[in-house]
């Protein structure tokens, strides 16, 4: 190769450096793979239960078209006091008090959330804040109720490829901020609430197999909730209230299931009969019914707990693990399928091994011992977030304003004398 740029000489080795030495150029090598399992999770969901027969004195509804048409029964809405982070912050607390690790040992914290209290900050910021989790990277990720899945597998990624050992995946919404209470076709579907799972890497075997991803923004308009961005709302629409076309969406989601499910088994190299568990998205009883008889299963395969929340969108399936684990229904080792679908149109399919690191050590006095120690990092967290608030607003008082430092900049007009807007030449 020619050495016209002066980095090659003509055999393709780079020429020797000034000093004489040669030249060894730094290349970037993969860490090695590791595995990414799921040792902690906790759900945290609001306590106000809101029945269907509640629902009966507010919406023109009857207990029996919800229980018969989705499978509900009751939802939790959220009180003046709940939000996404604070309800994702406690379910995080718990998913790592289930795995036995500090906040500091955190590297990346991902919220999946539709209904945020901001566009930005994100709500991970806020829950890392709240945390102590002083190393760790947050983001949130809209993959409306697909969200979770599409975390799960950023994070275990990340850990596979050796990039960061521990990621929090959490998913929180306040879906009842976002209903249209005219709209009785989907006011009556949603719930409030908050699941994580802690993924930490390991030499071990086991734990997240593969994930499928999908899109398709052709059907974007079929499920949404406007927000700021919106030029025009579309005829029907509300700014921040949610719409949904129920018939378009339904089918879709059987569909998607079942193509799903199918796809990421093949990935991960196993058969419907090496699943101990599905744990769906839980939107309606009966897309879990259609698609369990698709791909030809028990509907017992499918976990289900709708008929207690609702859909919690990007919560939906981090509650349902968690519950299922609780109900026995997961149990170490177990082959697991999570699968979840949404706005966008997005969906995602994630293939694991629940529950397969051997357990850190039994929860005697050293479980005790760094239970005190999170604790403390959390008390640790609030007064450093206050901290920080005075020494930004000391630091600001001191340096004074931007502007006053703007001045001594070459060509900043001296004060006093403002500088004058261009005129009109005409
Ligand atoms: N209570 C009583 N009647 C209701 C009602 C309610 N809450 N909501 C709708 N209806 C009525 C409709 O007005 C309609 O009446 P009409 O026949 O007099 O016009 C009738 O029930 C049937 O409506 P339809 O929309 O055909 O019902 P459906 O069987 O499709 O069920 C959904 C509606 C929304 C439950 C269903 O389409 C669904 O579950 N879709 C998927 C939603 C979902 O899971 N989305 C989230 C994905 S992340």
């Amino acid at each position: 190769m020619a050495a016209s740029d002066g980095s090659l000489n003509g055999n393709g080795a780079h020429p020797p450096a000034r000093d004489g030495r040669p030249h060894t150029p730094h290349i970037w090598q993969p860490r090695h793979m590791r595995y990414a399992h799921l040792t902690g999770w906790g759900i945290r969901v609001p306590d106000r239960v809101v029945t269907n027969v509640d629902l009966e004195a507010v919406v023109d509804t009857t207990d029996d078209w919800i229980r018969t048409r989705t499978g509900i029964q009751e939802r939790r809405f959220a009180s003046e006091r709940d939000s996404v982070t604070q309800m994702g912050f406690e379910a995080a607390r718990a998913a790592l008090n289930r795995a036995d690790v500090l906040p500091n040992d955190i590297d990346m914290i991902i919220v999946a959330t539709s209904t945020p209290e901001d566009i930005y900050p994100s709500s991970a910021s806020k829950i890392q804040n709240l945390l102590g989790a002083t190393r760790a990277g947050a983001f949130d990720l809209s993959a409306a109720c697909s969200g979770f899945v599409y975390g799960l597998n950023m994070a275990a990624q990340a850990i596979r490829s050796g990039s960061i050992n521990t990621a929090l995946v959490i998913g929180s919404e306040v879906n009842s901020r976002v209903l249209d209470w005219n709209d009785r076709s989907t006011c009556v579907l949603f719930g409030d609430g908050a699941g994580a799972v802690l993924l930490e890497g390991s030499d071990q075997a086991g734990g997240f197999m593969d994930a499928v991803l999908g899109s398709d923004g052709s059907g974007a308009e079929l499920l949404g909730i406007p927000t700021v961005g919106t030029a025009t709302l579309a005829e029907g629409r509300q700014m921040h209230k949610l719409h949904m076309d129920g018939r378009e969406v339904f089918r879709f989601a059987v569909h998607i299931i079942t193509e799903s499910v199918r796809d990421v088994l093949e990935k991960a190299n196993l058969s419907l009969a090496d699943v101990d568990l599905i744990v769906p998205h839980q939107a309606n009883q009966r897309i879990l019914s259609a698609a369990a008889r698709n791909l030809n299963v028990s509907e017992a395969l499918f976990y289900s707990n709708v008929h207690r929340y609702g859909n919690t969108s990007a919560a939906s399936i981090p509650i349902a693990l968690y519950e299922a684990e609780r109900e026995g229904r997961l149990k170490p080792n177990d082959n697991v399928v999570v699968v979840g679908f949404g706005g966008g149109l997005t969906w995602a399919a994630a293939a694991l091994q629940w529950q397969s690191m051997q357990e850190k050590a039994p929860k005697g006095l050293a479980y005790r011992l760094s239970q005190g120690r999170r604790e403390l990092q959390y008390i640790g967290a609030f007064w450093r977030a206050r901290a920080m608030k005075t020494y930004r607003r000391v630091e600001a008082a001191l340096r004074g304003s931007p502007a006053k430092h703007a001045n001594l900049r070459e060509g900043t007009p001296p004060k006093g004398k403002p500088e004058e807007a261009p005129r009109d030449k005409r």
